[in-house]
């Protein structure tokens, strides 16, 4: 089978997109990273990938002022370009228009640093904290034009600790984001991944091995 070409969209350093291509790095991996595009000029990971000899490009959304369209327009331009099969947000800092994510639907996912639905949104590390929650994660899902709402295709929990600060508790949860990322775009390069009523089914099971919990973390 040949592998699946991905491009990793980011806005900033780029951790999970270094896990993917570090994950890619193994040819037996289902799919190999193309292209890197950025929406920010000064993102880390850019020179993450530029090291890692990979393909990058720059869509400066600030230089498209109000216009999404066109934003969109030339990120569709990038993506068809390096003939790119799969999509992985990695921090991307900019929502998709409805447009965008159905053109690319089932082929376009993204990592959020919670267990969706809980915390959508920004700084979830944060109010998991403050809700005094006993267990946190992170989820990798389709995306749909809601934000971070979509199909769940895999979760990573960590058991939130007393004393826990913002920092400590996300660097937990960032190192369970670099092990259930690369699973996850495996079994999405692999067509593992099939949707039934907004639920993700794996071979055709409602858990992937290995990837529902990641205990003690
Ligand atoms: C990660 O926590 C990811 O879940 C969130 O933004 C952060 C990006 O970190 N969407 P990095 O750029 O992958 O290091």
């Amino acid at each position: 089978m040949s592998r699946k070409r991905v491009a990793v969209l980011i806005s900033g350093r780029g951790s999970n997109m270094a896990a993917l291509i570090e994950a890619a790095k193994d040819k037996n991996y289902p799919a190999e990273i193309v292209l890197v595009v950025s929406n920010r000029p000064d993102a880390g990971g850019l020179d993450v990938a530029r090291v890692a000899g990979i393909a990058t490009e720059i869509v400066d959304h600030t230089k498209f002022g109000k216009d999404r369209a066109a934003f969109e327009r030339a990120l569709q331009d990038a993506l068809l370009k390096h003939r790119v099969d799969i999509v992985c947000l990695a921090g991307f800092m900019r929502l998709l228009s409805a447009d965008f994510v159905n053109r690319w639907q089932g082929r376009l996912i993204n990592i959020h640093p919670a267990l969706l639905p809980a915390f959508k949104g920004l700084d979830t590390h944060k109010r998991a904290l403050e809700a005094g929650a006993k267990v946190h994660g992170a989820t990798v899902h389709f995306v749909v034009a809601e934000m971070d709402s979509g199909p769940i295709i895999a979760q990573g929990a960590v058991a939130v600790r007393d004393g826990d600060s913002e920092a400590t508790l996300s660097a937990r949860v960032l190192a369970v984001e670099h092990r259930i990322y690369p699973l996850a775009l495996k079994l999405v390069a692999e067509d593992r991944v099939r949707v039934v009523d907004g639920r993700c089914l794996i071979d055709g099971e409602p858990v992937p091995e290995g990837a529902s919990m990641v205990p003690g973390a």
